[in-house]
């Protein structure tokens, strides 16, 4: 069995933390692992499989020996390296928003569209974490009916704004506990114990960013530019899980059963719908584990064409880490990355 040279960028942060735990979680085929962050973090050991491993700083030359890149450490970094990592011959699996829409540049859910990463030029891209598990979701039952519109509200944890975000709502939630006054630094405004409209920035047309990247993201991972797409994302004090509350326009009518039984049967999707229990998806839940989680599946009463369901994923494994480890499993296995020769 080959064996690659793995190296994640932005080791350090949340979302590399988790690439860390899930390579060893996967066992995935790797010789060797080399983990890199900014320059601050310099003398820093992480673990992996029992060993401590030295943090390195991400400079072009650390990657002469690495076939296969994880990056997450912001788009201007990955702007910057990524296509240098790439030129000295690895393949970059890349988190951040940089890449996403180049044409040239895969953007790849595996359930989804995994031979799109075939046509790589060394860089694919990680779709955004509320993509992922909306398409994830979607697509099974779009195969089936064709979806014609989408109005989709999302719930998103702080973590995924990074490690400043979760340390900002732990620390504004014991400050507003002990009566005291929270200053806001991630966020625009208080997040602890509130409810924030904003995620990224705001456009001309009045959407934000976020709300953009799940309608451009959603129609390039499902080679389906005709689906009308209406995001509004939402930060809510939660700590890791996204949720979200889709309204699905089909080209005919798709009963709840039906949509129950596609899912049932769709890779990396896990329905929990029982609402004679109060059992529906929760972002409490469902941080740690791995699936796209669908429940409330419902008829939609103002819409003949329409179902309704509630999503719920962890955004830093499925929505990040994990659909990118994916994406390199699936070059592994079809054998789109060949392990270079060791030159030292
Ligand atoms: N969190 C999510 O749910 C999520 C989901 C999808 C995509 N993403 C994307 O993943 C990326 C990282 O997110 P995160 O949540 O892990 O953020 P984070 O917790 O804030 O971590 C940021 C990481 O980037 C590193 N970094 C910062 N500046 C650097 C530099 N100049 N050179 C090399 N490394 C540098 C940091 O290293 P130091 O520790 O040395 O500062 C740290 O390892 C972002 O692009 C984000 O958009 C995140």
């Amino acid at each position: 069995m080959k064996e690659y040279r793995v190296g994640i960028v932005g080791a350090t942060g949340l979302v590399g933390q988790e690439f860390v735990k899930i390579l060893e979680q996967r066992d995935f085929p790797m010789s060797s692992i080399e983990l890199f962050a900014s320059e601050r973090s310099i003398g820093k050991k992480m673990k992996f499989k029992g060993q401590d491993i030295n943090v390195r700083e991400a400079v072009p030359e650390a990657f002469e020996e690495i076939d296969i890149a994880l990056f997450s450490a912001g788009a201007d970094i990955s702007r910057h390296l990524s296509p240098l990592v790439a030129k000295a011959g690895a393949v970059v699996v890349d988190n951040s928003s940089a890449f996403r829409m180049e044409p040239s540049v895969p953007l790849v859910v595996p359930e989804v569209n995994p031979e799109d990463i075939e046509l790589h030029r060394g860089i694919i891209a990680n779709p955004n974490c509320s993509t992922i598990q909306m398409v994830v979701a979607l697509y099974p039952l779009h195969k089936v009916n064709p979806i014609k519109r989408i109005i989709v509200d999302t719930y998103q944890a702080v973590s995924g704004t990074g490690i400043n975000a979760v340390d900002e709502l732990t620390n504004q939630s014991r400050q507003v506990l002990n009566g005291q006054t929270t200053i806001p630094h991630v966020y625009p405004h208080q997040i602890a114990f509130n409810v924030l409209p904003e995620i990224d920035v705001f456009w001309d047309n009045g959407y934000t960013k976020e709300e953009l990247k799940m309608v451009n993201e959603t129609h390039k991972i499902m080679h389906a530019e005709d689906i009308a797409i209406s995001a509004t994302c939402v930060r809510v004090p939660v700590f890791t899980g996204h949720s979200e509350s889709v309204h699905i326009e089909f080209t005919r009518p798709m009963s709840a059963d039906e949509a129950e039984r596609i899912l049932a049967e769709a890779p990396g999707v896990k329905i929990i719908d029982d609402t004679a229990i109060s059992l529906y998806p929760q972002p409490w839940a469902a941080a740690g584990t791995d699936e796209v989680f669908v429940g409330r599946i419902r008829r939609d009463v103002s819409h003949i064409n329409g179902l309704v369901m509630w999503v719920v994923a962890d955004n830093l494994r499925k929505g990040a880490a994990l659909n990118a480890v994916q994406i390199a499993e699936e070059m592994v296995k079809r054998d789109w990355v060949r392990p270079r020769e060791v030159t030292k």
